[in-house]
């Protein structure tokens, strides 16, 4: 029996719930928010899928009540405010900073071997945050916000190279913010011919820039911040974990010495399985790739220089 709690039953945590029972990744799922019905309402109505969508997972909505989540083996969190146009992620830390804090408190007395996947803004801050204050095994806390950059990189890529999204590999490291997250274009591909080989230096420098401002084109369009992909990517971590898949997602992980840095979470390759991150993978980037990651690491540091 797999047990998933989602805190917040906003647009990515009711959206997260979704694909872990239309995908049936979990066998039970709880969904917790503290806006009174919200998130019984919302597990109502994706649960009345069910026999559509020819699932057996459960999902059942609860307001504020953690002995409900009692045995989660993933913990979700994406409580939190949202960024709203011209904001920026870093901009939410003061609020959900609070929030973040008070919610890992609740999980862990009831769960406390869970895996926590932390999906709220500013992601790489808080990730952090939930190392300083939880005691836990850095194993046991996973940033989501590379699973969500690459797979905006493959999308803008794949239309780049008119290509099927599931045909062309690429990958994003460093900060979950606009001007932190580095695709790494080097190695982006197509059916593993490098897409540097197809497409020119212009085009892939556009594609890049794309997927950097990936979330805030999305803010403008829509009034605040994305949630089909962010909630199918918090799904894809969790499920990675809850199948012991031993994927490579890039999600933000506690450096002890990888890639020169320590002390911070940053978005790094990740091997994902029971043990929630089992490894980091560290390859070798080259001069500029590294600066760039000084860089964003550097900017990462200072915004979590404001939880202090
Ligand atoms: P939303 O406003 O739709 O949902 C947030 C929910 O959290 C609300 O329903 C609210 O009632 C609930 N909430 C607030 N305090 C709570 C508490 N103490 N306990 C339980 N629930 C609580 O926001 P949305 O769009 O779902 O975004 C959620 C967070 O995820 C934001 O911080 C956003 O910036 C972040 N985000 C992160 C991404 C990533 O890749 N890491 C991608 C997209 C969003
Ligand atoms: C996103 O990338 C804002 O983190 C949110 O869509």
């Amino acid at each position: 029996m797999s047990k998933v709690t989602v805190v917040g039953a906003g647009n990515v945590g009711a959206t997260c719930a979704n694909v872990l029972v239309t995908q049936r990744i979990a066998d039970e799922v709880v969904l917790i928010d503290i806006k009174e019905g919200l998130s019984e309402g919302k597990a109502m109505d994706i649960m009345q899928t069910a026999n559509i969508l020819n699932t057996n997972t459960r999902l059942i909505g609860v307001t504020n009540d953690y002995a409900m989540t009692e045995g989660s083996d993933v913990v979700v969190i994406t409580s939190g405010i949202p960024r709203k146009p011209g904001m920026t992620r870093e901009e939410l830390i003061g609020v959900n900073a609070g929030i973040v804090k008070s919610v890992t408190d609740s999980i862990l007395k009831h769960s406390p071997n869970a895996i926590i996947v932390c999906v709220s803004n500013p992601m790489d801050t808080m990730t952090y945050l939930i190392h300083k204050t939880s005691g836990l095994p850095k194993n046991r806390i996973i940033g989501m916000g590379g699973a969500l950059d690459s797979a905006r990189f493959k999308y803008f890529l794949s239309l780049a190279l008119g290509a099927p999204a599931t045909e062309v590999e690429g990958i994003v490291i460093g900060g979950h913010g606009d001007t932190t997250m580095i695709p790494l274009v080097r190695y982006a591909a197509h059916r593993g011919i490098p897409a540097t080989e197809l497409l020119p230096k212009e085009q892939l420098e556009k594609v890049a820039a794309d997927t950097m401002v990936g979330g805030a084109t999305l803010t403008k369009l829509l009034g605040t911040s994305a949630w089909i992909a962010p909630g199918a990517a918090a799904a894809q971590v969790c499920a990675a974990v809850l199948h012991d898949e031993k994927k490579m997602i890039p999600c933000s992980a506690l450096l002890e010495g990888e890639y020169g840095e320590k002390d911070l979470c940053i978005g790094v390759p990740c091997i994902l399985g029971k043990n929630g991150i089992e490894k980091v993978v560290e390859f070798n980037l080259n001069d500029e790739e590294k600066e760039l990651f000084r860089k964003s690491a550097e900017a990462v540091r200072k915004t979590n220089a404001a939880l202090a």
